[in-house]
């Protein structure tokens, strides 16, 4: 716990400030060992580190690419609070993580809905969860409920749902609790590549206006390129970041972009690196 610097009033002007000149979010030194009872330990992130700058107002996707079992879920799960790094710290606005928070939403691969709950009351299950009566919960979750559109699906259960739908629910689950990170672990890649493409469309949609920071793990290059604001490109286990790439804002966001020869040219500029790391 962080207690106020004694004399300084909690919320007083200088502890706002510090606050907002605060990274959003801050990994120093992270490395993590799985320990194994039988003496194997798996050394699976070593020593990473970096900051996402605090942009109020301004949403943001945060991609980490790497090749499969190098250690993507790991980072996430440090930052979610479900694990403790063996070394180093993770930082949200300044403070260290300690377990898990209503501050970090996460969305999963596998579908997280509850199979008895319609799709409505599904996403005003972290609402009633806090005592929000059913009629304001459910005001509240309809509007989530459109924001991903699935109005017309509203009393639904979960089993009548396409795969695709059912990640909208898991979505929109995490967005009613307005975290300050949604985290996402390969949320699409169970998916088909048509329903793939319309799901990336609409994390961009949200992201931008829901004034979210998301951060978004996957292997696939060309997801990595459309949703991105910025990619940190990871090395096979252990993960170390080899760089971070900064994309620019694609001027169109149509069926042509992943075709076009800007797409392109990042897609390549990733896949050298991945591959160039692989080969060494
Ligand atoms: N609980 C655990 N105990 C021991 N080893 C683990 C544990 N969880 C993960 N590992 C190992 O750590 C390494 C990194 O795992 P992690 O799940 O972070 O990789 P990943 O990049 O997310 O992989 P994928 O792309 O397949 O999802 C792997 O070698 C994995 O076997
Ligand atoms: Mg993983």
């Amino acid at each position: 716990m962080v207690e106020p610097e004694s004399g300084g009033a909690e919320g007083s002007e200088p502890a706002r400030e510090a606050a907002a000149e605060a990274p959003k979010l801050t990994l120093a030194g992270v490395s993590v060992t799985y320990r194994s009872r039988s003496g194997d330990d798996v050394e699976a992130v070593r020593d990473v580190s970096f900051s996402i700058a605090n942009k109020p107002g301004c949403g943001e996707i945060i991609v980490f690419l790497g090749p499969s079992g190098c250690g993507k879920s790991t980072i996430l799960k440090c930052v979610a609070g479900l694990l403790t790094p063996t070394q180093g710290e993770v930082r949200l606005d300044g403070e260290v993580i300690e377990g898990v928070g209503r501050d970090r939403g996460m969305v999963f691969q596998a579908y997280t809905s509850f199979a008895w709950l319609t799709v409505l009351e599904n996403v005003a299950y972290g609402l009633r969860l806090r005592g929000v009566a059913k009629r304001e919960a459910h005001e509240a979750a309809m509007k989530y409920v459109e924001a991903v559109g699935l109005a017309d699906s509203a009393k639904m259960y979960p089993k009548q749902l396409s795969g695709g739908m059912k990640q909208r629910v898991a979505i929109a689950r995490t967005l009613i609790n307005k975290p300050k990170l949604l985290l996402m672990d390969e949320p699409f890649g169970a998916l088909d590549p048509h329903t793939r493409w319309e799901m990336q469309g609409l994390l961009v949609d949200i992201s931008r206006r829901e004034d979210n920071t998301i951060l978004f793990v996957t292997h696939d290059v060309s997801e990595a390129v459309y949703l991105a604001d910025t990619v940190f490109v990871l090395s096979a286990r252990p993960a170390t970041i080899v760089e971070r790439v900064d994309l620019p804002a694609f001027t169109r966001r149509d069926l042509g972009l992943k075709s076009s020869d800007e797409f392109r040219a990042v897609e390549k500029h990733l896949l050298d690196l991945l591959y160039a790391k692989k080969a060494s």
